[in-house]
């Protein structure tokens, strides 16, 4: 289990207990946190998943594959130094208090 926050962009947040194995993604999913789209079901294609990770967070996340960091130049919000895929990062007790914020627009 790990503590996920979702920063909405009006400044509100939802903060969720999501259960290990599970993404990023899908711990928006089963909470109805809304901003977080998934058209494509967490294979890295459609980029509707993007969150901008909190800038104060330390935590070890994985390596950006190839086929994210291609998907990240076609986000429908800008993509910044610290944009990912929430469908490609895997939740863990390590990333536990992880912060991330939604962009404006998924599509
Ligand atoms: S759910 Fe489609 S890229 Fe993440």
């Amino acid at each position: 289990m790990a503590k996920i926050t979702y920063r909405h962009p009006n400044g509100t947040e939802t903060v969720v207990d999501v259960p290990v194995p599970n993404t990023v993604m899908r711990g928006a999913k089963i909470n109805n946190i809304d901003g977080i789209e998934a058209q494509c079901g967490g294979s890295a294609q459609c980029g509707t998943c993007h969150v901008y990770i909190d800038e104060a967070n330390a935590l070890p996340l994985p390596e950006m594959h190839e086929s994210e960091d291609d998907v990240l130049y076609g986000t429908a919000a800008p993509r910044r130094a610290n944009s990912r895929l929430s469908c490609q990062l895997p939740v863990s007790e390590e990333i536990d208090g992880l912060v991330v914020h939604l962009p404006e627009t998924q599509s």
